[in-house]
């Protein structure tokens, strides 16, 4: 029998947040997408302005907002949920195929698709080939490392990790060794360029979006877009968690071919000692009170206290005590 080869962090490449000579190589991405794929982007994508990115820290409500983009553009697929996939015609992951094998004939593809085109990416600020639209779905920190816990453990095939959540929490999450490094450097990256000026961004809050069913979200995003006519309710009703999770368990998630899978689904949301693979999980808000102990939140606030200064964007938008939990 194959015998796995888990370690306690998780697989992933490291490569520099920006391509600046002075970028730290901090940056951590999945196994599958690569420096060449960031470089193939940069150097060989030819962008347009109208295109849309909806731009994440994972597990911050991407596959929910890619869902109501989609709506919006009348592109949902007649089945499965979009995750990221390499098909085109779905929202396609720039990055993931740009280190593929077929970039070239992608990128060629892309070339004569129409506008406005539409992709995912968890790439950091200064990897987005500019100029594009950029959409963000910021969640509450502790939120999105629970999310991001189950994520890690539940795919064992892409990340090799068998760690505890407390293992997760204070060596992976705190220490910045997660998918897209440290959460408070990634998200201060693009509020900070955004009211540069230098991007051209729309910040919608998970929390706020689970308050209304996203109604609101969904209207900024179909100003943002430049998408006249759309029924905001029936929107918010298709693409609701019980709407996703059902259609998640029935029909499955698209795989990076385009063909349903169900690899992602599962009716079990987990708890701090059962990870869950389901990529549609339990979807609330706060349940990170049922993940850590006093010892852990102490360590948070003492972690907060040492960013706060250094990312006065981010504490803006999710005020300190928010962020301390206090
Ligand atoms: P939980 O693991 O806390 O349940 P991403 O798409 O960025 O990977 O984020 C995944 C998280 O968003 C998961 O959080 C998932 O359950 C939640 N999610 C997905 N669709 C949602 C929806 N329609 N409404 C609310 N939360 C949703």
């Amino acid at each position: 029998m194959e015998t796995q080869d888990f370690s306690l962090i998780p697989r992933m490449n490291c490569i520099p947040r920006s391509f600046d000579s002075n970028a730290p190589e901090n940056f951590y991405t999945p196994p599958f997408i690569t420096k060449n794929g960031i470089e193939n982007v940069l150097n060989n994508f030819v962008n347009r302005d109208s295109d849309i990115y909806v731009a994440t820290y994972p597990k911050s409500g991407t596959t929910w907002t890619i869902s109501i983009i989609e709506h919006l553009l009348n592109k949902a697929p007649e089945q499965g949920i979009s995750t990221g996939a390499s098909n085109i015609e779905l929202c396609l992951w720039l990055d993931r195929t740009a280190s593929g094998e077929n970039w070239r004939s992608t990128f060629l593809e892309l070339e004569k698709m129409k506008s406005p085109r539409f992709f995912k990416s968890h790439a950091s600020v200064g990897l987005i080939k500019q100029p594009a639209r950029i959409i963000q779905c910021i969640r509450h920190p502790l939120d999105t490392f629970v999310s991001a816990w189950h994520h890690t453990r539940g795919k064992t095939h892409l990340f090799y990790y068998n760690g505890s959540w407390s293992h997760f929490f204070s060596e992976i999450a705190l220490s910045s060794k997660y998918e897209c490094g440290d959460w408070f450097d990634y998200h201060e990256e693009f509020l900070q360029a955004s009211e540069e000026g230098k991007i051209d961004a729309l910040f919608l809050r998970y929390e706020d979006m689970k308050k209304d069913n996203a109604v609101s979200a969904i209207h900024k995003l179909a100003e943002f877009i430049g998408v006249e006519s759309y029924n905001a309710e029936e929107i918010s009703t298709a693409t609701d968690f019980q709407s996703m999770k059902q259609k998640s368990l029935v029909e499955g998630h698209l795989d990076r071919e385009g063909n349903l899978s169900d690899v992602l689904v599962s009716q079990e949301v987990g708890d701090k000692n059962n990870p869950s693979n389901a990529h549609i999980r339990k979807g609330i808000v706060g349940d990170w009170v049922n993940y850590l102990s006093d010892a852990e939140l102490t360590m948070w606030r003492n972690y907060v206290d040492t960013k706060k200064d250094s990312c006065p964007h981010v504490v803006d938008l999710f005020s300190l005590d928010n962020l301390l939990c206090s």
